[in-house]
């Protein structure tokens, strides 16, 4: 299966860390963020990546990512977005590189403790449709929110007030090539963006569209605060960080 990584977008939210670089290469822990998602993808065997960013410094990613090989890889693919116009607008970019096949999508400022392996597998074995990966959170208003009826997700919400469950629509998305259709019928959302949300949703209206729970640890890193949790929440887990919420 193949893989796309998505750092597109500007970072306003982390002004002034953002003036003069890309937020997915801003660092957490010991790495720079952007190797997080990657390396999800990686060790979950996915070996052909396209990696989507956009801005001033889009160059620096490839000085930093080059050719793959701090992740074993031989290549990896770039695709380029202008302006800030959306999740699904950006993994519209990679149309061409994923073609028919099935594929992952991670967002580049998305970490998690979990291998996401077995669940990349149990969509292999899907027939089509689309998979999802939530977590129960406690500031659910800030993500897209999951409504869950009789073990199905039946209406995704994004960023809603009064959030009507506490799963969280982590950015880890697996699609089949119908994501291309659904993204070309997208209008702008009121934040001006084509939302992932309506994708996921287009889905459900299908029947379409399965999840999974993530276990271990899962957090953005767009936010001051959330990029703080992601630094103690990597060196919790791969360094020597013991006691930060002690
Ligand atoms: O983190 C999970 C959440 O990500 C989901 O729960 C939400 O449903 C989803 O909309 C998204 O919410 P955010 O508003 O937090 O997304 P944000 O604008 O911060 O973008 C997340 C990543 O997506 C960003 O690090 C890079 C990529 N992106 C984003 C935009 C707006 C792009 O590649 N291009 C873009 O134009």
């Amino acid at each position: 299966m193949k893989g796309v990584v998505l750092a597109g977008g500007l970072g306003t939210r982390l002004e002034p860390l953002t003036r003069v670089t890309n937020k997915h290469l801003l660092p957490v822990y010991d790495k720079p963020m952007i190797f997080y998602p990657i390396q999800t993808l990686v060790s979950a065997g996915i070996r052909e990546i396209m990696l989507v960013t956009g801005g001033r410094n889009a160059g620096d990613f490839l000085r930093l990512l080059g050719n793959g090989e701090d992740f074993g890889l031989k290549a990896i693919h770039y695709a380029y977005q202008k302006g800030e116009g959306g999740i699904a607008e950006a993994l519209g970019l990679a149309r061409h590189f994923v073609g028919k096949e099935k594929h992952v999508v991670i967002l580049g400022d998305n970490i998690l403790g979990d291998d996401i392996s077995d669940f990349v597998s149990a969509f292999e074995k899907q027939k089509s449709g689309a998979k999802i990966l939530l977590k129960q959170v406690e500031d659910a208003e800030r993500f897209g929110v999951a409504e869950i009826s009789n073990g199905r997700v039946v209406r995704i919400t994004e960023k809603p007030k009064n959030p009507k469950s506490k799963f969280a629509v982590t950015g880890v998305y697996m699609y089949d090539q119908q994501v291309f259709k659904f993204i070309d019928s997208l209008k702008p959302s009121q934040r001006g963006e084509l939302e992932i949300t309506d994708v996921n949703n287009a889905y459900i209206e299908r029947g379409e569209l399965t999840y999974e729970t993530l276990n271990g640890f899962w957090t953005d890193a767009g936010t001051f605060e959330s990029l703080l949790r992601a630094n103690i929440l990597v060196a919790e887990k791969f360094g020597n960080l013991k006691s930060a919420h002690a």
